[in-house]
């Protein structure tokens, strides 16, 4: 594979490979010494025309552990802002020299583009393409349940998971604005790839249309929900109140409302199975997805994720350059 652009371009043993890769990193990254001369020489370019903290920094650490340079692009404060495109962007980043190009961006497909339109010829990476896909968070979110779920039944410790291992077998409940996610999407693929059972619940108003195809199951009602799967995992999603305030808004009823029916607070992670983890990508809307109670429970892994998400950005860039792609 010569890019990163979507969950769903992983095949089941490709997807195990980059897991076992970002435990080989995570298993560097213990070291008094962090850094790899892995990518020594080689230039990666972070394309942000979106705003992001956690996928930029874990992006820009990734590179940096194994030896990269790193130029970093926000598209505040750049010609972007003057109205330069995207291919003239792109270009301009090209002839500075570089080897792979990290892309975040607010349209669908913007990652494809600079992929295939022929501007560029470097791996790309997706670090978020408006609705669309995340690949990346999707990887890191696999990497953490797998260091979590036992398929044998016993209750995991978050030790490193045995090369190979797979998600077969776990329930994964993703609940909150499905329409707006990037994350929601890339791991249905991802997940249901390596043979979990994945159900999102969310509001009528907050799931897209055509969801006919996806390989999910979909519900409204977050209670009846947890008690029939006895999920092994919760994944609440941020509401994206920044594109919905650009859609009109109106969504649900009102903050309080969502909470009510959808928000993750302790009653409800105490209905949960004993031994389940409480995901969310960041950044956390506390008080309304989630409580603070709810995030800092000891079962909540958000922290972890955020860890787990340089180990699985060094593996990806690793896959694609260190060895021409050969891998992936
Ligand atoms: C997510 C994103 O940007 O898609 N965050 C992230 O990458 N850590 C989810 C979100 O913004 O809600």
């Amino acid at each position: 594979m010569k890019h990163l652009l979507s969950a769903k371009d992983l095949s089941h043993d490709e997807a195990v490979m980059v897991l076992d890769t970002a435990e080989a990193m995570a298993a560097t990254q213990r070291h008094a010494v962090k850094k790899l001369p892995t990518l020594r020489g080689k230039t990666v370019v972070n394309l942000f025309f979106e705003d992001s903290t956690r996928t930029r920094l874990s992006f820009e650490a990734a590179a940096k552990r194994l030896s990269a340079d790193v130029i970093s692009f926000s598209a505040k404060g750049s010609s972007v802002s003057k109205g330069e495109s995207l291919k003239d962007t792109a270009q301009t980043i090209m002839a500075m020299g570089a080897d792979a190009v990290v892309i975040r961006h607010s349209a669908d497909g913007a990652a494809h583009l600079l992929a295939h339109a022929g501007w560029i010829n470097v791996p790309v990476l997706n670090a978020g393409d408006g609705k669309h896909q995340h690949p990346t968070q999707a990887l890191l979110d696999a990497m953490t349940l797998r260091r979590w779920y036992d398929p044998c039944g016993e209750r995991s410790d978050g030790s490193p998971a045995p090369q190979g291992r797979d998600l077969a077998g776990a329930k994964v409940v993703i609940v909150g604005d499905v329409l707006h996610s990037r994350v929601a999407r890339s791991n249905v693929d991802l997940l249901t790839t390596l043979g979990a059972q994945v159900t999102l619940v969310a509001p009528p108003t907050l799931l897209p249309v055509g969801m006919e195809g996806w390989p999910c199951e979909v519900s409204y009602d977050l209670d009846a929900t947890i008690e029939q799967v006895r999920p092994d995992a919760v994944m609440m999603l941020r509401v994206q109140r920044e594109r919905m305030s650009a859609a009109g808004g109106g969504y649900f009823p009102s903050p309080a409302e969502y909470s009510h029916s959808y928000g993750l607070n302790l009653a409800r992670r105490s209905a949960m199975p004993e031994h389940a983890i409480v995901m969310h990508p960041g950044p956390m809307n506390r008080g309304l997805e989630i409580t603070a109670e709810a995030a800092d429970d000891p079962r909540s892994r958000v922290i972890e994720q955020v860890g787990n998400g340089v180990s699985v950005r060094m593996a990806a860039l690793y896959l694609l350059l260190a060895d021409e792609g050969n891998q992936l």
